[in-house]
């Protein structure tokens, strides 16, 4: 007549919960993404992304030392360029933005924290594409792997400890291993963004990048209702030499997250996108959701889901509600 098992035995006290918890999120876990703007002289809000700024070189060097400070696991670097040109000079060039906020952050900083830095063409096109386009306007996958295994060398060059490439264009993790390796840069790591959907979260980031594309990437990032083209890309970017692989967006994603965190031998990560950061933000600002809690049971869903780290824009803030916990 009654039950003989009784779950809620051990949801009974606050003890007893956190003795059986099966998921930890620690700072260590967090990667902070942050935006550098060529030029800029005080920071620039992201109106779509409430909290998040354009930084300049300066407030960059300082945002960076608060976020080490807090425990953070590493930085992902975003340049926003001056100019930009149809071949996205700026981010070979060594002068460019991404490359001096990097070298900046690395003279800092040192070996510290994990430098990363996003290896991808758009923030420097002026059509906003990812890639070089060929004489139709189509992104010329060939062409626009030369630039990724440049941009690669440059960036390790400036200090990046892992490159970042999101480009989604076929054999850029080989291209870039072999670039780097030629270059002497054997021990600078690649995190591939290997499963990238082509997303309407990445909405914000169009914004906080001030991208100049009109349409979509969908010739490139994949179709979200595909499943199994994730395995393959993450098993292709094995097999090139990727150190770690990414999942992209996450909350949405987390069935991809699961699998790819179950067959593969590498750390995952996973990036929780603009989109979702927008998303709970324009509900917090509603009263509609309670901010810490949200955002840390989202992070906790990522990280149930199989993710060693989460790139997210609450790091530094979700990095202090944690210290001293697991
Ligand atoms: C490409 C890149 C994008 C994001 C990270 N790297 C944009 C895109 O692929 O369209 C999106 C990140 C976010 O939305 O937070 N350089």
């Amino acid at each position: 007549m009654f039950p003989s098992h009784r779950p809620r035995r051990l949801r009974r006290t606050p003890a007893l919960r956190r003795l059986v918890s099966e998921t930890t999120v620690a700072p260590r876990h967090l990667v902070l993404p942050m935006f550098v703007k060529e030029g800029a002289a005080d920071p620039i809000p992201i109106t779509s992304m409430p909290g998040v700024v354009q930084h300049t070189r300066d407030t960059l060097r300082k945002a960076a030392v608060v976020a080490v400070e807090a425990g953070v696991g590493g930085l992902m670097l975003f340049g926003v360029p001056a100019r930009r040109d149809a071949t996205g000079s700026g981010a070979l060039d060594e002068n460019g933005i991404l490359n001096v906020a990097l070298r900046e952050l690395r003279a800092e900083l040192g070996d510290s924290t994990v430098l990363m830095a996003d290896l991808c063409l758009d923030e420097f096109t002026d059509h906003g594409h990812c890639g070089v386009l060929d004489a139709e306007g189509r992104v010329d996958n060939d062409a626009t792997l030369r630039s990724y295994g440049e941009m690669a060398v440059v960036q390790a060059e400036s200090g990046a400890h892992l490159v970042g490439p999101s480009g989604m264009m076929d054999g850029q993790v080989g291209v870039i291993r072999e670039a780097l390796d030629r270059a002497g840069h054997s021990d600078t790591g690649i995190l591939a963004y290997s499963a990238k959907y082509a997303s309407a979260f990445y909405g914000p980031f169009r914004e906080a990048v001030e991208s100049q594309l009109t349409g979509d990437r969908r010739t490139y990032q994949q179709d979200p209702a595909n499943f199994r083209e994730s395995m393959r890309e993450v098993e292709l970017d094995l097999s090139e030499g990727a150190d770690a692989v990414m999942v992209k967006p996450a909350l949405p994603y987390l069935d991809v997250l699961r699998a790819v965190a179950d067959r593969s031998d590498v750390p995952v990560f996973a990036y929780q996108v603009s989109g979702e950061y927008a998303m709970i933000e324009a509900a917090v600002a509603n009263s509609w959701l309670d901010r810490e809690r949200t955002i840390l049971e989202a992070l906790t869903s990522i990280r149930r889901a199989g993710a060693n780290s989460v790139l997210t824009y609450w790091a530094v803030e979700a990095a202090r509600w944690l210290a001293g916990g697991a």
